[in-house]
């Protein structure tokens, strides 16, 4: 039996998308199978790469060299579309990465709950956004993609609370700003498929904001520091850039981030 760290090493060493999510998904489900049994799996020790395998292509440009398409052309929603697949296939990467790589600090078995969740979570949304993609004659690959996705886990590499504060707590919250306005571009051309698969992730992000919201606070407790202005610090840190309002006060609430720890960030 497999560890579950070194299952995240797995994923980790997983070039292809598809395959990369497939065995994601194994693992999730042999995590909680474990669980439901009442024998959980040992969480171990891992020594995750740096960087996670990728497949071949797509070509990973510096954001400024990725064209730029109109979103009211076919082209352009195809180019939104493989943006999104992309930004998921990191996402499967940072939820099994923040498992591993952090395996040394003490938490409790729901902290690795909720991170196998939710990397099951972006699995589900990378392979829902490819088959959009591939019922529109493209697939992921055949356009360039953002290299600078993988930036916040490195930078964050050695500061597990850092981690937290940047991945889930601000660039997934960011991701429940845009993500309604991306349906109704979908919505307004008629395509039901990429609504539906839009509305799942909608739907399962808030869930990965509070995650980072609750073991954020969870560390924060543990050392008696206090969270808002830890927060500030570390996304100061590690975040470049600022934060850009409309922010979705929302959803953000619903994920446990209220308005006095994004608004002084902007
Ligand atoms: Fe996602
Ligand atoms: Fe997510």
């Amino acid at each position: 039996m497999m560890t579950l760290c070194e299952m995240a090493v797995d994923v980790l060493t997983t070039a292809d998308g598809r395959a990369k999510t497939a065995k994601s998904r194994a693992h999730v489900e042999a995590w909680f199978d474990a669980r439901a049994a009442g024998t959980p799996l040992e969480i171990g020790q891992a020594d995750p790469p740096l960087r996670p395998a990728r497949p071949q292509s797509p070509a990973l440009l510096d954001p400024r060299d990725v064209p730029k398409r109109k979103p009211g052309s076919p082209a352009g929603r195809i180019a939104l579309l493989h943006a999104v697949a992309h930004i998921e296939l990191n996402a499967v990467d940072l939820h099994w990465d923040i498992i591993a790589r952090f395996a040394d600090i003490r938490m409790p078995v729901g902290f690795y709950d909720d991170w196998v969740k939710a990397a099951g979570e972006e699995s589900k949304h990378f392979n829902l956004i490819c088959d959009c993609l591939e019922a529109l004659d493209s697939h992921y690959g055949a356009l360039p993609a953002h290299a600078g996705m993988w930036r916040a886990a490195e930078d964050t590499a050695d500061d597990f609370m850092g981690r937290l504060a940047v991945v889930p707590m601000v660039l997934e919250a960011r991701g429940l700003d845009v993500t309604p306005g991306m349906i109704e571009i979908f919505r307004k051309a008629g395509e039901t498929r990429a609504v539906e698969a839009l509305e799942v992730i909608y739907g399962e992000e808030v869930g990965h904001v509070a995650y980072g919201s609750k073991w954020f606070h969870f560390l924060c407790g543990r050392h008696e520091i206090d969270p808002k202005d830890a927060f500030h610090d570390l996304v100061r840190r590690y975040f470049h850039g600022g934060l850009k309002p409309p922010f979705n006060e929302e959803k953000r609430a619903e994920a446990g981030l209220p308005p006095d720890f994004y608004w002084p960030l902007t």
